[in-house]
């Protein structure tokens, strides 16, 4: 019996002492290389690139085209041997060594005896070191060798017998043969970062030694908090208690007759909300898992972030024996919420609302729909050991900061690290998060699959208590992307490599997650159309929907890139689906963090280190032609000349800045105008509930699609996605072909809100436009719970603009009304604009800016005093971190603006500077 409410009796559970548990992360470790002219100090868990440059032997990585440079690094073998271990006992009843992580090729040795080998970087590995330790009781020497991991992949890839796929269908970037090893995809290149190929012991280590009697260590836990009844992929009702399930796997062995018992307090630890032994104990192999339910109520629910709180809990749960003595404990802070990935048929009752045929495809959190808005997590660094909580907290910062409430985190990549999950928890950021499989078929043997089996039953349990973790998905662009890659380049072999992608992703993984968990809905791929049925006593247990549909139906989600900038803002070519998880253009970053890693002399766009760093398009192997890297590049600039004014500046370094912020112009262009598009299909007969770019954040400083440096600087995208992310906003809908002309509000608020919204006319000059060129001066408007409302709907021709290439359309809302659980009233404004002709023929005047600093509120207020300025870009030199209130925004003659900045590492930012798109163009 579970009791909820009650304290638990602190004197009833003593303490054992644990068992002897040896952190061997720190210092004295060796690496060297196995051809032997490397021999430098280790850290641990680090990775070799990382202690080479630590010790001088090579440079920065990071900078010029070191990347191509350090490739005998991946070529090699190496080795890391510790120091004699020490703090060890004299006698034990066994001992252990367990990894939690090896990347990847390792075989570990302990007293000179091979103890264990590992193949997967995703992994938690246990070797039973009790014999071998006997042999060197004095002075254990640890010795991990690594081998080359591109080197392995080419040697499994030319085993007799291993699976081939035809030409086309597998995503080579520059190393080959990475589907064949599970170590992070994106490790051998990818089209925004370098491909180092690391190896090392990524994730701290420890040598676990056993008494007799001496308890468990425990490996991991699985914590799975669900409502009575809930299946995985289906609503739950909401009004049924919590279930709680707890299930631990460890090291040594458990007297008979143990079992589990738990507390769950509030964050503060002020209350205990449930606490006693839980029921239906169950231990198999080297698990232990027990149940009990909590009163519907006793919990304060966790939501994401602008929907309400982030109630987390600490939950304890105790191995506990017959005369409950604890054997182990363990902690975990969770959270209340329930989180689905409805993927339903849509039932008559939507039919009757409007919503089109098809399929669902939407997140619902606690039973409520929401809308989806946000950004890919791609890994923040190519070498993990140093993505530190701090940086993770500032990250997480501009998130939240920005208005997203939702990241996808793509395959592959690695396994986020607790902390990570930890913070999203704590700032309310769902994290839909994938098996690290990406833009390739993956082989099926047993080895295979038996490897992968044991990844992604270790990753589920670890990831499980996470009130952010939103999904699994199997991974990425395998059905909108590689099946019918296959299909097209070999039509008769098109069903063996369905029937092996659904061997994998469906009948191996599906099971394993839901074995695992009841919380967490599962889809075999990021992209696609959906399942109609999921059956258990089918051998494909999904039976996914593929291009079984109808048209005027909807299904699935999208995925969609577009590198024709003549296409960019054609609304015809966005996808209409339910769901938008990727989609993007690429764009420069600054040139102060080009600055970090590229001497000023090559900063140029045909610069051979810049060609060389861009990796869209991929060089396709290991190739250091610049043609497909050249095509990227010319994208962008294409972009630029074909809607902007063209920079052309004689300084060279301040020629190729303007550059890139032009770059990031257009990009930020392009997302909004798409996001303007996804969100206004809310309330649209697709309803369309979500918005997830491609990408959040930066891995190096190079060209990318990211909002976000690597240093966390945002690019003119994060501040733009932050705006039209906003909760209620006015967008225009502008078909420059015919000249119609829409504007909408769009809110994903979930009561329905009242406001206004002004239009006005101005020329560039900032003078009004007479009688406000026909158009309403004012519109209330009243919108739905996640709804949108038109305002306005009419041709540019029928308003009276006398000159189009001088004209511009302010729109400002204003409304108030709740967010979701907040019975604050809010007040709501946005701000946007439209010009009837692209800017590059816009009649600019000079604004003239007026600047000063207003030293009591810490704003700088800007004001235009000769005309309009558009893209008003405030920037910060190196050396400092934050972000303004708002940036690239406009500005209308008298108007001016207050706009404070978040200092983000404590330092006090200097010589901020502002420019617009006056200046984009150079005037003597
Ligand atoms: C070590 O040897 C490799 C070739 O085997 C070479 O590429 C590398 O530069 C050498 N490194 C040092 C530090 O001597
Ligand atoms: C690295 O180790 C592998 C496997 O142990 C071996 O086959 C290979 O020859 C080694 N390579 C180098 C460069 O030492
Ligand atoms: C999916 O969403 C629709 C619309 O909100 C709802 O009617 C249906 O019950 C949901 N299905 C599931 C399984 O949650
Ligand atoms: C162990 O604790 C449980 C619940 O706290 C209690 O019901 C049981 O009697 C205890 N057993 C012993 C042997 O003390
Ligand atoms: C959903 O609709 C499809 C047709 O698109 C149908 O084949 C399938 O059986 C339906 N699923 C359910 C669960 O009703
Ligand atoms: C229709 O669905 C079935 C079952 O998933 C699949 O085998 C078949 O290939 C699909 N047909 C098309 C055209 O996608
Ligand atoms: C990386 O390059 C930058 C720019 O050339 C330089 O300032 C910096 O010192 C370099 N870093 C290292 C570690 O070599």
């Amino acid at each position: 019996m579970f009791l909820a409410g009650l304290l638990l009796a602190g004197g009833l559970l003593q303490l054992t002492s644990a068992q002897n548990v040896v952190d061997l992360s720190g210092t004295g470790w060796t690496l060297t290389n196995t051809q032997g002219n490397v021999t430098v100090p280790g850290s641990f868990p680090s990775l070799v690139h990382l202690d080479l440059h630590a010790a001088g032997v090579i440079p920065d990585p990071y900078n010029d085209t070191n990347e191509i440079d350090l490739r005998w690094v991946a070529w090699s073998n190496w080795t890391y041997t510790s120091k004699p271990i020490r703090g060890l006992l004299n006698h034990s009843e066994s001992s252990w060594l367990v990894f939690d992580g090896l990347d990847t090729f390792a075989t570990v040795q302990l007293c000179d005896q091979v103890v264990g080998t590992a193949n997967n970087q995703f992994r938690q590995w246990q070797f039973d070191i009790t014999e071998a330790l006997q042999a060197c009781i004095n002075d254990p020497v640890v010795i991990i060798n690594f081998s080359s991991a591109p080197a392995t992949a080419n040697s499994i890839a030319s085993e007799p017998g291993q699976e081939t796929w035809p030409d086309g269908v597998q995503g080579l970037f520059e190393f080959d043969n990475r589907w064949f090893i599970r170590k992070e995809q994106s490790d051998f290149g990818w089209d925004w970062g370098p491909a180092f190929a690391p190896a090392g012991p990524w994730q701290p280590a420890y040598l676990v030694q056993f008494k007799p009697k001496d308890g468990v260590y425990v490996l991991n836990t699985d914590i799975d908090i669900h409502r009575e009844g809930q299946i995985n992929h289906l609503q739950a009702d909401q009004t049924k208690p919590w279930v709680v399930n707890a299930s631990i796997d460890y090291l040594g062995t458990l007297p008979k007759g143990s079992s589990l018992t738990m507390d769950i307090k509030d964050s503060q630890n002020k209350s205990i909300i449930a606490s006693g032994s839980l029921s239906g104990i169950t231990a198999n192999g080297n698990t232990i898992t027990g149940i009990t339910t909590v009163d519907a109520d006793a919990p304060k629910i966790w939501w994401p972030t602008g929907l309400g709180e982030q109630n987390l809990y600490y939950i304890t749960v105790n191995i506990v024996d017959i005369n409950n003595k604890t054997l182990a404990t363990v902690t975990k802070r969770s959270g209340f919420r329930t989180i689905i990935l409805n993927q339903t048929n849509i039932t008559d009752a939507q039919l009757a609302q409007g919503i089109a045929p098809g399929a669902n495809w939407h997140f619902e959190v606690n039973g409520h729909e929401f809308y989806a808005k946000g950004s890919n997590f791609i890994p923040p660094d190519a070498f993990w050991p140093r993505v530190t909580e701090d940086r993770m907290n500032k990250l997480f910062d501009s998130i939240v900061n920005g208005n997203q409430n939702m990241l996808r985190v793509w395959s592959s990549g690695a396994y986020l690290p607790d902390f990570i999950y930890d913070i999203a928890d704590e700032r309310g950021v769902l994290l839909w998060s994938e098996f690290e499989f990406s833009d390739a078929l993956y082989p099926v043997n047993k080895d295979f699959l038996d490897n992968v089996a044991a990844e992604i039953t270790y990753q589920v349990r670890r990831l499980n208590h996470h009130p952010s973790l939103a999904l699994w998905a199997g991974g990425n662009e395998l059905e909108s992307l590689e099946l019918p890659l296959a299909a097209e380049s070999d039509p008769d072999g098109y069903a063996k490599y369905v029937g092996e992608y659904e061997k994998l992703f469906i009948s191996l993984i599906l099971p394993i997650v839901y074995e695992n968990s009841r919380s967490i809905s599962y889809t075999p791929t990021s992209t696609g159309n959906g399942y109609t049925k999921i059956d258990f006593s089918l051998p494909v247990p999904m039976v996914e929907r593929y291009l079984n549909i109808t048209s005027g139906s909807y299904y699935g989600d999208s995925d969609y890139y577009n590198y024709d900038s003549s296409q960019a803002f054609n609304l015809s070519n966005y996808p209409v689906n339910r769901f938008a998880n990727e989609f993007g253009f690429h764009s420069m970053p600054s040139v102060q963090t080009w600055q970090q890693a590229v001497a000023d002399e090559n900063l140029q766009f045909n610069n051979n280190v810049i060609l060389l760093r861009n990796h869209h398009y991929p060089p396709g192997g290991l190739s250091t032609n610049t043609t497909n890297s050249a095509k990227g590049m010319g994208e962008m600039t294409t972009a630029v000349e074909r809607y902007y004014p063209i920079p052309s500046r004689p300084d060279s370094v301040a020629n190729f800045s303007v550059w890139c912020l032009a770059t990031q112009r257009f990009q930020a262009d392009m997302y909004k105008s798409e996001i303007q598009f996804y969100r206004r299909g809310s309330g649209r007969p697709e309803r369309q509930l979500g918005s997830l770019y491609w990408q959040l954040e930066d891995i190096w400083q190079a060209p990318s699609w990211a909002g976000i440096e690597y240093d966390g600087r945002w690019k003119v995208l994060h501040y733009v996605a932050r705006d039209i992310y906003k909760p209620v906003i006015v967008a225009p809908y502008w078909n420059s072909s015919t000249g119609d002309l829409n504007v909408t509000v769009i809110s994903d608020l979930w009561e329905s809100i009242s406001g206004t919204v002004n239009l006005t006319w101005y020329n560039l000059k900032g003078e009004l436009l007479s009688n406000n060129a026909k158009t309403p001066s004012s519109v209330p408007f009243h919108v739905g719970p996640l709804n949108i409302t038109d305002i306005i709907s009419t041709n540019i021709k029928d308003l009276s603009i006398p000159d189009l290439k001088d004209a511009i359309l302010v729109l400002s809302l204003e409304a108030s009304g709740h967010l979701p659980n907040n019975d604050t009233e809010v007040q709501f404004t946005h701000e946007n604009f439209f010009t009837p002709v692209y800017l590059n023929e816009a009649k600019l005047v000079n604004p003239v800016l007026k600047s000063s600093y207003d030293n009591t509120n810490k704003k700088y207020v800007l004001e235009a005093t000769k005309g309009v300025a558009l893209y008003t870009w405030l920037d910060y030199p190196a050396g400092f971190a934050g972000y303004f209130d708002e940036n690239s925004f406009l500005l209308i003659p008298g108007k001016p603006k207050a706009i404070g900045f978040t200092e983000m590492d404590g330092k006090s930012v200097e010589g901020v500077s502002v420019q617009t798109l006056w200046d984009q163009s150079y005037h003597e």
